[in-house]
């Protein structure tokens, strides 16, 4: 056991953070989407470490986080449409995956081995404070047991792998609560993953529609797993009424244990989602029913994220 640390938002958390992170050991770090554990990526240590800590199979790549695009051109082979869509959206919340760059010196746990990296500029203050001051990238899954909900929170983080990990830096809740949205541009743009960037904005900065990844082929990609972000209570999606010990996680107007958004607000109810079925999950209940959700913008993500976390399990 190792005794996690709780850092503070502050020069003496940042040199902290850094320190540890040297020593290829873990260190949470908020970012604006959800808490990520950051490890050094050129370090085969500091990435083993994230995959143990996680009990991540080690089949599914890691995101690199960068500083700056700049940073990222050291990893990866650039290309006119990366620096369009960084230039849109860097710093924020999205991941971008190209081909890896000759040379690149990142530990080859990060890519499991693929030809291609997914990587990312944060926007969050802290974050980029770390990066800064640690002066490298920084692998980093969302920092929650594998399977397990994404966490916005640092006591998330501690409620998951205390003990397992070094530090957390708290930065408080999470300003967006769904992970980055996720393109892949080694050939015609496609999008891999739904986040907290609507593909919408996305298209619309391209000026073409981004290829969907068929279900059947999201199934065979790495990371893709359809059990994912479960809590431990079973969740039952497009609720109408709630069955004996259910509690229900409503979505505008209505009666509810805990509500996403009653204004019926996408982006208020992606910055709740995590959070409000962590506290659900803690009452222990027999299961979580869902209002239905709609599936524009933010909602295709966050109905993604509900889907995995209602789908058949094996435990
Ligand atoms: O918002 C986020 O993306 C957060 C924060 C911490 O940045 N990170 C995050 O990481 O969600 P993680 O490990 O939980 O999810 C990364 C996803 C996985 O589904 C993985 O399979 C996929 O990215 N991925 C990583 N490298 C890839 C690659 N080369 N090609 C395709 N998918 C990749
Ligand atoms: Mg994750």
């Amino acid at each position: 056991m190792t005794k996690t640390l709780h850092l503070s938002p502050d020069d003496d958390g940042i040199t902290r953070a850094t320190k540890v992170l040297h020593a290829d050991r873990l260190v949470a770090f908020p970012t604006e989407t959800v808490y990520g554990l950051g490890g050094d990526a050129r370090s085969d240590m500091a990435v083993a470490r994230i995959f143990e800590a996680k009990g991540r199979p080690r089949f599914n790549p890691l995101i690199v986080h960068v500083a700056d695009a700049e940073q990222a051109r050291d990893f990866v082979v650039w290309s006119d449409l990366a620096d369009r869509l960084a230039g849109a959206f860097w710093p924020g919340a999205l991941t971008l995956v190209l081909p890896l760059r000759a040379g690149h010196g990142l530990s080859p746990l990060v890519t499991a081995e693929l030809p291609t990296l997914a990587i990312r500029c944060p926007a969050h203050p802290l974050a980029e404070r770390l990066l800064r001051a640690f002066g490298g990238p920084l692998a980093a899954p969302s920092a929650n047991p594998s399977g397990r909900i994404s966490p916005t929170t640092a006591a998330h983080v501690h409620d998951g792998l205390d003990g397992r990990i070094d530090a957390v830096l708290d930065g408080g809740a999470c300003a967006v609560g769904l992970e980055s949205t996720i393109v892949g541009l080694s050939d015609t743009p496609v999008l891999l993953r739904p986040g907290g960037l609507p593909a919408e904005a996305i298209e619309a900065a391209l000026g073409a529609p981004l290829l969907r990844r068929s279900a059947e082929a999201a199934l065979t990609a790495p990371g893709q797993m359809v059990s994912h972000y479960a809590p431990g209570a079973r969740v039952r999606l497009e609720a109408t009424h709630v069955m004996p010990g259910e509690v229900l996680l409503g979505f505008g107007p209505m009666a509810c244990d805990l509500n996403l958004s009653r204004a019926g607000d996408l982006t208020e109810a992606a910055a709740n989602l995590f959070g409000h079925l962590h506290t659900l999950d803690a009452r222990a209940p027999a299961g979580i029913a869902v209002a239905p959700i709609p599936t524009t913008g933010l909602g295709a993500a966050i109905n993604d994220r509900l889907a995995r976390a209602a789908a058949p399990r094996d435990t």
